[in-house]
């Protein structure tokens, strides 16, 4: 089986490329490298420079590399951005998935997997675990863009035959090895390691939420195990029928709160003595967003095995990582979207 990872060179794509050749999988790897990093790829494993929306390429790509299954994870995934631009997400998130969907229907690929997310959900209807059965109402178009992608994958495996799976990633953390970390500045964890390493207190956005502390509560899971995922849900499209779509949450089923998160995170960066500041609420976050992991476990055999100390302690050692390769390179945004 050869594998084509569109988006092989970000963040979790890396991971999942790592965990797949570490498993035995032929890798291929497209990226246009606009925030991933070449070097991330593992040895061996070609990379393919170009962009998703470019249907020449891709044909090259998958008859070249007699390609068996792509899984698809290149996006734009700024929430903001994406309020202020919708189009551009739009184009990246939907468009550039349908020109990658007719190449895959074209050669005649039997197997999709896509990077899909916990903001297809938007804000759950209450503090229960949310199950791929609750209702998704994305609150911004980021959240939007996923939720079409899905749609799209769906449709697309059950008019031309292709067994699908749709992975929804709650709150990506950590990293496998230094090299590999996330060197965005959207995601909390990454956020507050950087204001601990300034001295500066992490912010936290309202304590009024009706959770024991009055922090917003999330699911955060290591990308070691989002890329453990994947392989698993690989090796079931391997046998899973024509035409068939497993939609899946890949979370830890445990929650943690942003005071929580703050405290561990001062205390990875020796920094106990800064307490974390209150801020004040974002519009439209909801109080608690834990998955139900019970389908990843009966139908994939995923459980999250890494906790959030493990996340930020890895983070940690990602961020020193990355800095001192930006002072190497003197290029304090290499690789960076910003
Ligand atoms: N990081 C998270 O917490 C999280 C949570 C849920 C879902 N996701 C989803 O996971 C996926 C990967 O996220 P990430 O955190 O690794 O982000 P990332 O920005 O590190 O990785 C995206 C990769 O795709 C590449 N890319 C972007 N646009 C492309 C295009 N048009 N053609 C080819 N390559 C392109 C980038 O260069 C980059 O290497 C995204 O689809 C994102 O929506 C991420």
């Amino acid at each position: 089986m050869t594998w084509l990872i569109i988006g092989g060179a970000g963040y979790i794509g890396a991971h999942v490329a790592r965990a797949m050749t570490a498993a035995g999988e032929s890798v291929v790897a497209l990226d246009d490298l606009s925030s991933g990093v070449a070097e991330r790829l593992p040895e061996g494993v070609p990379l393919v420079r170009g962009t998703v929306a470019d249907r020449a390429l891709l044909d090259r790509t998958l008859a070249e590399h007699s390609v068996d299954g792509v899984v698809h994870l290149a996006a734009r995934k700024e929430v903001a951005e994406s309020v202020a631009d919708p189009l551009l997400y739009y184009r990246e998130n939907v468009h550039g998935l349908t020109v990658l969907l007719e190449a895959v229907v074209a050669a005649g690929v039997g197997r999709f997997l896509l990077s899909s997310s916990a903001a297809v959900y938007g804000t759950p209807p209450d503090d229960a675990p949310v199950t791929e059965a609750t209702p998704c109402r994305p609150v911004n178009p980021y959240g939007e863009t996923k939720l079409a992608g899905e749609w799209l994958v769906r449709a697309t495996g059950a008019a031309h035959g292709l067994a699908t799976s749709c992975l929804r990633y709650f709150n990506v953390a950590g990293t496998a090895l230094p090299e590999l970390a996330d060197r965005g500045r959207s995601n909390v964890v990454p956020i507050f390691l950087e204001r601990l390493a300034r001295g500066e207190a992490p912010v936290i956005n309202g304590d009024g939420y009706p959770t024991p502390d009055g922090t917003c509560v999330r699911d955060y899971v290591h990308v070691a195990d989002v890329a453990a995922a994947h392989l698993a849900a690989a090796r079931y499209l391997t046998t899973a029928p024509a035409g068939s779509d497993l939609t899946v949450n890949i979370g830890t089923g445990t929650g943690v709160s942003v005071r929580e998160l703050a405290v561990l995170a001062a205390g990875a960066m020796g920094r106990s003595d800064i307490e974390p500041v209150v801020g004040p609420p974002r519009a439209g976050d909801p109080a608690r967003v834990v998955a139900a992991v019970d389908r990843a476990r009966e139908v994939l055999g995923f459980t999250a095995a890494h906790d959030m100390r493990e996340m930020i302690a890895s983070a940690r050692e990602g961020r020193l990582a990355t800095v001192s390769a930006q002072v190497t390179t003197g290029n304090e945004s290499a690789g960076q979207r910003g």
